[in-house]
């Protein structure tokens, strides 16, 4: 049974939850390798509608695994209040949540710090999503990170984290001007997250890979996306993980033999949440349509999301670094009403024509997107299921893209709900998942 990455090819927010939920059924465990809850990944069901932060997105189907995997930094309070919503609308977690020992977690000094990190950059601020996702990385880097296996030995917890708030006191009063912790104040409520947790916490690796030598299937679940990598994103507008498919082995303890494909999700169009560069961004009119029809507001801050046209030097990237297999593009009916519709096949950069992404930051900001145009096909693609019932302008869009990216998809997505979904024939996604078939009902 095929073990195989979903990862983000733009700058987050490309539907990945939907798609981890088309394929969880069909698979044996589903896991987080990175990010934290800086992620938000909806899932439509009929009506209702989740999104999850920190729990994989395969954790709606009853009786699936869903792992957190070692890559993943975790705040204690916020998962267990996710946890506790999910149980308030009736998903059963007991039996299918694992938690990695060797996660690191996120302590409230740690989203102090990025708050007053943030405040200091002025201009230059990332625009994070203030959950203390960057300093829990860069105290994991440092080799002072608490674990989870720390949570559970209090003796040592205490000592570790006396140790850390010595220091972080000093740069939260010192440098930031900050308000400080106390250890008490910390102490306490983590050591009853502790109790809470206990339970889930685990060896994840030896279990992964056991699942795997008996034949189980895994579905590695990436947050954030490509651009957003520490390495190959638009560095130092990033988040602080390795969002791209290698981080799938690392942040789990799989090994890239045992790993069998990699399926990129993309929207038909692009949005980026917090600072950085986006060649492709669209202002005034043509933003606001995107960002109305997409609903594209964070789903984990609220925050009105970037909107610009497809970029396929950035489709391109993605390929290249994750070694796509297959797309799934999601949001096709969000272009619906526009008369036409634009992808950026390079960037003009002082007259010279770039073709891949540039690696300076001031390369970055004076590129300008050079589009080919398309005829919009204007009529209502929402929730169709069949690719022949595409109007034939839709068509012609989503080939293109696929042509110019260097990469077949294997799914066309036209609504958030589940089954608004159109799955490709012959794809490696129908190969890899052959129960899939079918799997979506007619409209
Ligand atoms: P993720 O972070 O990659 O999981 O994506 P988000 O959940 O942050 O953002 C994607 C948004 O688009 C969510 O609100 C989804 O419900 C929604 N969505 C996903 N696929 C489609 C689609 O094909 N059409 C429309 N209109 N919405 C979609
Ligand atoms: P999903 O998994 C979109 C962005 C933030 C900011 C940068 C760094 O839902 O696609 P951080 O808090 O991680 O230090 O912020 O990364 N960012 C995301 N943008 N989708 C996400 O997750 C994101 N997670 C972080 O907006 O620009
Ligand atoms: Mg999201």
């Amino acid at each position: 049974m095929p073990n195989i990455v979903v990862v983000g090819s733009q700058w987050g927010d490309e539907g990945k939850g939907k798609v981890v939920d088309i394929l969880a059924p069909h698979v044996d465990a589903v896991v987080r390798y990175q990010g934290g809850n800086n992620a938000g990944h909806t899932v439509v069901v009929g009506r209702e509608k989740f999104v999850l932060h920190s729990i994989p997105s395969g954790i709606l189907h009853p009786g699936l695994r869903c792992v957190i995997g070692c890559g993943v930094v975790v705040d204690p309070a916020d998962l267990i209040e996710e946890m506790e919503a999910l149980v308030r609308r009736g998903i059963v977690l007991d039996g299918n949540l694992y938690i990695s020992r060797n996660a690191h977690l996120i302590m409230p000094y740690h989203r102090a710090l990025d708050l007053a990190m943030e405040a200091k950059l002025g201009d230059r601020r990332i625009g994070t999503t203030g959950k203390g996702v960057g300093p829990a990385y860069m105290d994991k880097a440092a080799r002072l990170g608490i674990r989870m296996a720390d949570l559970l030995n209090e003796p040592l917890f205490r000592e570790k984290l006396e140790f850390n708030l010595t220091r972080k006191n000093r740069s939260l009063s010192e440098v930031y001007d900050a308000k400080t912790f106390t250890v008490e104040e910390i102490l306490g409520p983590y050591l009853r997250y502790a109790g809470w947790l206990a339970p889930y916490i685990t060896d994840t690796a030896l279990l992964l890979n056991r699942w795997i030598a008996n034949g189980q299937s895994v579905l590695f679940e990436g947050a954030q996306g490509t651009m957003l990598d520490v390495d190959h994103g638009t560095y130092p507008f990033i988040t602080s993980s390795s969002t791209t498919a290698g981080g799938a082995s690392t942040g789990t303890g799989v090994p890239p033999t045992k790993i069998h494909g990699v399926l990129g999700v993309s929207k038909v169009y692009t949005t980026r949440v917090g600072g950085g560069p986006f060649p492709t961004e669209l202002r005034g009119k043509m933003a606001e349509a995107l960002r109305a029809r997409g609903n594209e507001y964070g789903a984990t801050t609220g925050r009105p999301r970037r909107c610009g046209w497809f970029d396929a030097v950035v489709g391109r990237y993605a390929v290249r670094v994750n070694g796509l297999d297959t797309i799934a593009l999601t949001k096709l009916d969000v272009l619906d009403e526009f008369e036409t519709v634009k992808i950026a096949v390079g960037y003009r950069y002082r007259g010279e024509l770039l073709t891949e992404v540039p690696s300076e930051e001031r390369i970055w900001n004076e590129a300008e997107p050079v589009y080919e145009e398309m005829s919009g096909w204007q009529c209502s693609t929402a929730g169709l299921r069949d690719y022949a019932e595409l109007p034939a302008k839709a068509r012609q869009y989503v080939e293109r893209l696929a042509e110019v990216v260097g990469c077949d998809f294997c799914l066309v997505s036209t609504g958030a709900v589940r089954d608004d979904t159109i799955l490709m024939d012959g794809s490696p996604l129908v190969r890899w998942f052959p129960s899939l078939r079918g799997s979506i009902p007619p409209r």
